[in-house]
């Protein structure tokens, strides 16, 4: 451990949560060096959403690596590019009646959030973008400057100017009050200048698993029409399947005009990102916005792979679905017995909330000591996180929740009893 305490900067963190070294994965578990086996709720931050080493990708993946494919291609046209775009066009745009374009930026989340503020401002000739409070969408200036978090803010060290925080969908508010709220906040940050875009996650992630309700997005994707601004649908960490279907906003009916994927597009982990706009905004000069690594070719290897095993038919969505719903419930009982706020979610991403600072974590301490990777959420690190890879079996699942269970009894059980 040594190592890394001595030379890898302070600015580490996860690694702080789970004082181990990692050497294999396979599915929902890692392994470490002491041969202890970690059930995985994290799934790489959502990076992961087929799990450690899919058997699937892997092969296709080595089979690439043995033939010599290209790796490193910029922008250059390669075969397994070509046969990326072909499977993300059959399998998922056209399916769904889209006709988006699709960019390539850098490998990062926070590179296609990027590329989608600059285009949304060149597009509309507008500056100030909206986003909202709780939100989430990366650490790069301009990613920054539409996150909300306050101590990630003021880790940019320069004004984050041209964004306006809007309140997100709130469930105790009706569904009709928090609609005109969406709408008043909306016109009073327009009236001081014009939005070129609002940016959303349908269900915020890093800000404590804020799932919005259908009829608050489809008012949101209204308003963006009416006043000229684009909506930005920030799928990173809610896109390819995490909350049942391929795109988190199919719920709600709606089509974003900009769509920011990362995480899962690539299938094993291996970087990669996509901005996807409608036709008629792909207004980029040739080169305008560029980047050494928008073509890491084994990325596009695993992607294509992903798409076709995972979403050549309905089974996936399906299952997610079902065991999200059974998860819920089994959260809403733990909740219940240990006198703690509903749990939310949607799929396979679920919250449980701690009035008490530091319990979240504590839980999070506890799990990772009985051997589950659990991390914590929200502006205060109040809410426990659930984010299973989407492919767990039934018993991983009953596991990591019976472990959950007595992880939230070991840190609130006695002050439940007593209240
Ligand atoms: C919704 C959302 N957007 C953007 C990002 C940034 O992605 P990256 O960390 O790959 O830059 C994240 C990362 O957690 C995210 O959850």
């Amino acid at each position: 451990m040594s190592v890394f305490a001595s030379m890898e900067s302070e600015v580490r963190s996860y690694s702080r949560a789970w004082p181990t070294v990692f050497t294999t994965a396979h599915g929902a578990e890692l392994h470490d060096e002491h041969g202890r086996t970690y059930l995985d709720f994290f799934a790489g931050a959502g990076a992961l959403n087929y799990g450690h080493n899919p058997p699937e990708l892997k092969a296709t993946l080595l089979e690439y690596l043995t033939g010599d494919g290209i790796t490193h291609g910029l922008d250059m046209h390669t075969a397994a590019k070509g046969a990326f775009l072909e499977r993300l066009r059959d399998l998922v745009l056209l399916p769904r009646g889209m006709d988006h374009r699709v960019q390539f930026p850098g490998p990062g989340g926070t590179n296609a959030v990027e590329a989608a503020l600059k285009l949304a401002r060149k597009v509309t000739g507008r500056r100030a973008v909206g986003y909202f409070e709780r939100g989430f969408h990366g650490m790069t200036l301009g990613a920054l400057a539409v996150t909300a978090n306050a101590a990630k803010r003021a880790g940019a060290g320069v004004p984050l100017p041209h964004a306006v925080p809007v309140p997100f969908d709130d469930p105790a508010l009706d569904a009709e009050q928090s609609v005109s709220r969406l709408v008043r906040s909306l016109e009073a940050a327009a009236a001081d200048a014009p939005l070129a875009a609002v940016v959303v996650e349908t269900v915020q992630g890093e800000g404590g698993v804020n799932p919005a309700r259908p009829a608050w997005l489809r008012a949101l994707a209204s308003w963006t029409r009416e006043h000229g601004a684009l909506l930005v649908a920030d799928d990173i960490q809610m896109g390819c399947g995490r909350t049942g279907p391929f795109f988190s906003f199919e719920t709600a009916g709606i089509v974003p005009d900009i769509i920011c994927l990362s995480k899962s597009i690539s299938g094993y982990g291996t970087p990669m990102a996509l901005t996807l706009m409608r036709p008629a905004y792909d207004v980029w000069r040739p080169g305008e916005h560029n980047g050494t690594f928008r073509g890491y070719n084994p990325a596009f290897v695993t992607a294509t792979r992903a798409l076709e095993v995972f979403w050549s038919d309905s089974a996936l969505q399906a299952r997610t679905t079902a065991l999200g719903e059974r998860v819920g419930r089994a959260l809403a009982r733990t909740a219940r017995r240990h006198g703690l706020g509903a749990p939310r979610g949607r799929g396979l991403v679920w919250g449980l909330p701690f009035d008490r600072p530091g319990a979240a974590r504590e839980v999070c301490d506890a799990a990772f000591r009985a051997g589950l990777l659990l991390e914590t959420a929200g502006p205060g690190d109040e809410v426990v996180k659930l984010l299973p890879p989407l492919t767990v079996a039934d018993g991983q699942v009953e596991r990591g929740l019976a472990i959950l269970d007595e992880a939230v009894a070991a840190v609130v059980g006695e002050r439940a009893l007593v209240a």
